[in-house]
């Protein structure tokens, strides 16, 4: 059946809201303050909505978080009955240092048809690849990128490689200057990252990496719309996340998630800047007018752009 395509406007106002709220924490050093604006925002603006939703993906368990965590159900209780991921403060860091690339993210999908991810980190890969066996997380570097520059039909040197630029990554990172890529680091923000496959204009051939594994599901809903590769596999590294995983029905550790394991039939995704990056510029204010803009993505309709908007705050 689908979402109806007037969520898209509810959605993004969801986004734009909370991103707004963030706005004002903007250098302040304090990223759970920032984090703390945008989710009551989000929680407020997604109750004035005309749904049944739950949160599938959030900030956390009840006892951690006591708003947006998952299980919760938001919405006037009229309406499709929706799952919903947030994540109201992309990049706490970016807001809190004043940093480029800060988002506020929000995807949903028709019950049940949106992972229940844990909270622990992801393998991710991404690339803007509509076959299958072009890369894999279960091949190897040089196979993935060796593979990728034939289907795009480039020197493996041409080839751009995004990674969150973490200590844990320095093998990988190794390993691709031996073979010679051009590598795009980023300090945080791989929703961002993992999206910047998607269109030639970002200069990134693939994304991957170990990350965030909500993030994950988050960047699959919309790397779906736009008809990209996507695959994930959670790393559970103690008993606590084994166990939690198994309470969430997950029973296989080392299993690997293609994109319509994640997400399935139809979903809206939007990203709003909160500070300016390579996706989207940050929100503005003039006056009593901000200006703001979101990425949105909804599969049914074939919609991926990015929407430019000017309210009264
Ligand atoms: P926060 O906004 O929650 O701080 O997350 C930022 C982020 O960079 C994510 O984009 C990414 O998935 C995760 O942190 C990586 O985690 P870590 O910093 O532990 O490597």
């Amino acid at each position: 059946m689908g979402i109806d395509k007037k969520f898209q406007d509810l959605f993004i106002k969801v986004s734009t809201r909370a991103a707004l709220a963030s706005y004002y924490f903007i250098g302040k050093k304090d990223k759970i303050a920032a984090d703390k604006a945008a989710v009551d925002t989000m929680r407020t603006e997604l109750n004035k909505i005309d749904m049944r939703g739950n949160i599938v993906i959030g900030e956390g368990e009840l006892d951690e978080a006591p708003m947006l965590y998952i299980g919760e159900n938001l919405g006037n209780k009229n309406g499709p009955e929706l799952d919903i991921a947030v994540d109201p403060l992309e990049g706490t860091n970016f807001v809190a240092n004043n940093l480029p690339g800060a988002l506020s993210v929000i995807a949903v999908a028709e019950k049940s048809n949106l992972f229940n991810a844990p909270e622990t980190y992801m393998d991710k890969i991404s690339a803007n690849v509509n076959e299958k066996n072009v890369v894999d997380l279960d091949f190897t570097l040089k196979k993935n990128i060796f593979n990728l520059a034939d289907y795009k039909n480039k020197d493996p040197k041409d080839v751009t490689v995004c990674l969150l630029d973490r200590p844990r990554h320095k093998r990988i990172i190794d390993e691709l200057n031996n073979i010679g890529v051009k590598l795009k680091l980023i300090t945080d923000g791989d929703v961002s990252g993992a999206l910047l496959v998607s269109d030639d204009k970002h200069k990134v051939d693939l994304f991957l990496g170990e990350g965030g594994g909500p993030e994950g599901v988050l960047t699959a809903a919309a790397l779906d719309a736009f008809d990209c590769f996507f695959q994930g596999r959670f790393l559970f590294k103690t008993d606590i996340d084994k166990k939690r995983a198994k309470s969430m029905g997950i029973n296989d550790f080392q299993k690997k998630y293609n994109l319509d394991e994640i997400v399935s039939g139809d979903s809206i995704f939007c990203a709003t800047g909160i500070t300016s990056g390579d996706l989207v510029s940050g929100i503005k204010i003039d006056g009593n007018i901000f200006f703001s803009e979101t990425l949105i993505t909804h599969k049914s309709s074939g919609l991926k752009k990015i929407i430019k908007k000017h309210e009264k705050i």
